[in-house]
């Protein structure tokens, strides 16, 4: 059986689209079972029905801060969706450790910094203010800690002088669509060993 994916989203879903063009194209080995965002303005939403991927707001903000209720509701989305691996590209929400340890392991992201540089947000300004010489992107299992899980992969591109934060972030974008869909593949052929 092809494992269920449930890819989560907060924004433009750029990650999101590489992903299901993937699965797609059968360069994984997997289904495309549900498009989730915690945000009702996010564009990828729009997106996944383009691509007639099966979506759902379940918009935080009804939830008027309560993590566990909007945590609760996420986990029956995906329980009723049956989903085996849970995908986070461009996710801005933090999950809980509750949450997490119901689906330990199972849950990957990407993250645009060479981990373990530079953990949190505004990698891109960082790695230019430390004069770094390359930056790139991680895909990592997301555990308790903040972007501390293992990585299970990377892709570099060099920072030049002229770089600013959006430049740099528009190099690293382009690395992620490839990095993303690869340790997907890698992962779930893994899982089968
Ligand atoms: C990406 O840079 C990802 O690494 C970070 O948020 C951004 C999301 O972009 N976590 P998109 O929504 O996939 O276009």
């Amino acid at each position: 059986m092809k494992p269920r994916i449930a890819i989560l989203i907060s924004g433009g879903g750029s990650n999101m689209i590489s992903l299901v063009k993937s699965i797609n194209a059968n360069k994984i080995n997997a289904v495309a079972a549900i498009v989730i965002s915690n945000c009702k303005d996010a564009n990828g939403l729009k997106r996944a029905k383009d691509l007639s991927v099966p979506s759902k707001l379940i918009d935080q903000k009804k939830f008027e801060g309560n993590q566990e209720f909007f945590e609760e509701s996420l986990h029956e989305t995906l329980k009723k969706e049956n989903i085996d691996i849970i995908c986070l590209a461009g996710f801005m929400k933090i999950l809980t450790k509750s949450f997490i340890d119901k689906w330990n392991n199972r849950i990957l992201n990407i993250h645009p910094s060479l981990l373990p540089k530079y953990k949190g947000l505004n990698t891109h300004q960082r790695a230019i203010d430390a004069s770094d010489y390359k930056s790139g992107c991680s895909v990592h299992i997301v555990t308790a800690e903040l972007d501390g899980g293992m990585v299970l992969g990377q892709k570099f591109v060099n920072i030049d002088k002229n770089d600013t934060a959006q430049s740099l972030s528009k190099k690293v974008l382009i690395e992620e669509h490839k990095l993303y869909p690869e340790v997907l593949n890698k992962f779930i052929q893994n899982l089968d060993k």
